[in-house]
């Protein structure tokens, strides 16, 4: 998943606009971009819009974006959504893997309930949105065989710390989101799972963006997160690897393939060892 569009589940305009996107995945959301008075009427067109296209062909991966464990409305968020079989559920603002491993087990219920496969529903889990949650970050690890990525947050974790702003003016991030956005990093590998990078809410910044994605791929990004179907364009030509990145890696796994007990190789006057040959492998897998 490189590209991954949050859709407010409230308005069936935008979940279609997004269906057609090109966005690797939707997140249709319940929780900060819809307001208390229309989350029973977003869980039922969430729901809706899950059973009206999941049998399209071909379509981005459906997640749903329910509201946090705290806030009371998770179960609901689940028992209008979980009949429409989504590929996965958001968590937001979870503590850590205890967190997850709760929605996990909210989620298995709800397979049951619906005569939908045991497992079959992953999870992202948005991190860093809470001062606290940085204190376990490396929970994660083990806590759930749904994770299939994790992600962070700076606007809640700035409302959290009352902080004035979270970037500079160059729209670079200040040092206490630089910190979260690099736990990010270090626990979605720790996990063994999708890294994937935070929004940018300034959606006309086009050049700002772009240099914020090459940023995140840089360091181990996979993906990111999109408000707004203009940055899915931008989203999928960076995080998508270029052709020469993937010649190379086949011909990395093929020699090696050829000498099974060579530690080491050279390819066109460069060495490549072991490390060079997980990269490889891991840019491959991408490609799915
Ligand atoms: N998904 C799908 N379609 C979207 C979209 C999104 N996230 N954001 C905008 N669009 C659509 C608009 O509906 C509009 O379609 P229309 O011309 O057919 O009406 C078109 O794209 C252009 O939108 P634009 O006028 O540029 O933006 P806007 O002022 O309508 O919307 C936001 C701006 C921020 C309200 C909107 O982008 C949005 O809702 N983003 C998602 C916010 C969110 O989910 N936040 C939670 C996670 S941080
Ligand atoms: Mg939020």
């Amino acid at each position: 998943m490189r590209s991954l569009l949050f859709v407010p589940a409230d308005s069936d305009r935008k979940m279609e606009k997004g269906f057609a996107s090109g966005a690797d995945c939707l997140f249709l959301d319940l929780e900060d971009s819809v307001a208390a008075g229309n989350k029973q009427k977003a869980r039922e067109m969430a729901r809706d819009f899950l059973c009206a296209q999941r049998d399209s062909s071909p379509r981005p991966l459906l997640y749903v974006r329910v509201n946090a464990l705290d806030s009371g409305l998770t179960d609901a968020d689940l028992d209008a959504v979980m009949p429409g079989a989504p590929d996965g559920i958001v968590q937001p603002k979870p503590l850590g893997g205890a967190d997850l491993q709760h929605i996990s087990n909210k989620i298995a219920v709800r397979e049951a309930q619906n005569d939908l496969p045991d497992g079959a529903t992953r999870v992202i889990v948005i991190t860093t949105e809470t001062a606290a949650s940085l204190f376990h970050m490396g929970t994660y690890v083990g806590a759930s065989r749904r994770l299939a990525g994790l992600t962070w947050g700076a606007e809640d974790l700035s409302a959290d710390l009352g902080a004035e702003t979270s970037r500079l003016p160059d729209g670079t991030y200040t040092p206490p989101y630089v910190l979260a956005r690099n736990l990010a990093l270090f626990a979605a590998h720790a996990a063994r799972v999708q890294a994937i990078d935070t929004v940018y809410p300034n959606f006309r910044d086009e050049a700002g963006f772009r240099r914020e994605c090459e940023a995140a791929r840089r360091d181990g990004f996979t993906g990111k997160m999109a408000i707004h179907p203009a940055q899915v364009p931008v989203i999928n030509e960076v995080f998508t690897p270029p052709e020469a990145e993937v010649a190379r890696a086949r011909a990395v796994v093929e020699a090696f393939a050829r000498e099974p007990d060579a530690g080491v190789i050279g390819i066109a006057g460069e060495m490549y060892d072991r490390p060079h040959l997980e990269r490889a492998k891991r840019l491959l897998a991408r490609l799915g």
